[in-house]
C-alpha cells in the first residue's frame, strides 16, 4: 500500500491514535506497525528504545509511507530527532501536540504520567517549561497502566485501585489537567476520569496528535473522498492483540500481516 500514512507503537495503544485519525481522516489509507514482539518499550533503556523506534520507522519507510506518525510517547520522547533525521517524509510525534493540547485548555497546575521511560526522559517536562515557563509540572511513571490497558481493564475496580495510588499524590496538589503521555491510557480513561474527578482534564495523545496531522498534513488525496484502506503490520499477532483491537476499533482488523524488523 503506497502513499500511505504511516503510524507506528510497541503495542495496541497507537490504535488509539489511528482510530482518531480514521475518523478525522477516513479517505486516507493507514498502514499501522504494532511492535508486539518487543513491547513494552517503557520500560528498556534509551538506546535500545532508540534503536526499536529506527527499526519500526524504517519498516515503513520501505513501504512507502507519505507521513510517519511516532504514535509513542516513549519513541517519542527518545527518538524523535534520530527519526527526523532519518525519515524522507514528515514525522509528527505526540509530544509537543500533548503540551498544546494542555496549555490551550489553560491549565496552570499540569501533570505528566507515561512509562518510566517517558517520564524519565524529561521529554515533556521539557517541552511545557519551553512553551509556558510560568506553569507547574509534576511527572509520574505508572508502570502498571500498560499492562492493564492491554488487559482491556480501562473501566475496572483495579484500575480505580491503582489509578488513586500513583495519582494521589498529584491531585493533592490541585491540578488542572493531567496529560495521558502514553497512547494505551485513554483505554483507561472510565477509571481515569473516576479517580481524577470532573475537576481536572484528561488530555489524551490520540486527539491531541491527531490535530496536528489534520493542521499539518494536507496530502494531495485529502478530500478525495471514500474510504481508505487500513493495513496493520505486527511483530507478533497473539489472540490477545486482535481481542484488544477488536474492542478499540470496533472491528476485526482487516489485513492483518506479521512482519519481522
Ligand atoms: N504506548 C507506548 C507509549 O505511548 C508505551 C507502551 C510501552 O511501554 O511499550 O509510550
Amino acid at each position: 500500500m503506497r502513499e500511505a500514512i504511516g503510524i507506528f507503537d510497541s503495542g495496541v495503544g497507537g490504535l488509539t491514535v489511528l482510530k482518531a485519525l480514521r475518523k478525522r481522516l477516513p479517505e486516507q489509507d493507514y498502514l499501522y506497525l504494532g511492535d508486539t514482539a518487543r513491547l513494552p518499550y517503557g520500560s528498556k533503556s534509551e538506546t535500545t528504545i532508540r534503536r526499536y523506534a529506527l527499526n519500526a520507522a524504517e519498516h515503513l519507510f520501505r513501504n512507502d509511507i507519505r507521513l510517519l506518525v511516532v504514535a509513542c510517547n516513549t519513541a517519542s520522547a527518545f527518538a524523535l530527532p534520530a527519526l527526523t533525521e532519518i525519515s524522507p517524509v514528515p514525522v509528527i510525534g505526540v509530544i509537543e501536540p500533548g503540551v498544546r493540547a494542555a496549555l490551550a485548555g489553560g491549565a496552570r497546575k499540569v501533570a505528566v504520567i507515561g512509562t518510566e521511560g517517558t517520564i524519565r526522559s524529561g521529554a515533556y517536562q521539557k517541552a511545557l517549561h519551553r512553551a509556558a515557563p510560568e506553569v507547574s509540572v509534576t511527572a509520574a511513571p505508572c508502570p502498571l497502566f500498560v499492562p492493564l490497558a492491554e488487559e482491556g481493564w480501562g473501566d475496572h475496580p483495579i484500575t480505580d485501585q491503582i489509578a488513586e495510588i500513583y495519582l494521589r499524590p498529584l491531585l493533592d496538589t490541585g491540578l488542572e489537567a493531567i496529560i495521558l503521555g502514553c497512547t494505551h491510557y485513554p483505554l483507561l480513561r472510565p477509571s481515569l476520569a473516576r479517580v481524577a474527578g470532573p475537576g481536572v482534564s484528561l488530555i489524551d495523545s490520540a486527539t491531541a496528535v491527531t490535530d496536528a496531522v489534520v493542521q499539518r498534513f494536507r496530502g494531495p488525496s485529502a478530500g478525495r473522498g471514500g474510504v481508505g484502506q487500513v493495513a496493520i503490520h505486527l511483530t507478533d499477532a497473539s489472540d490477545r492483540f486482535r481481542r484488544i483491537a477488536r474492542a478499540i476499533l470496533g472491528s476485526d482488523p482487516e489485513h492483518l500481516e506479521v512482519v519481522d524488523l
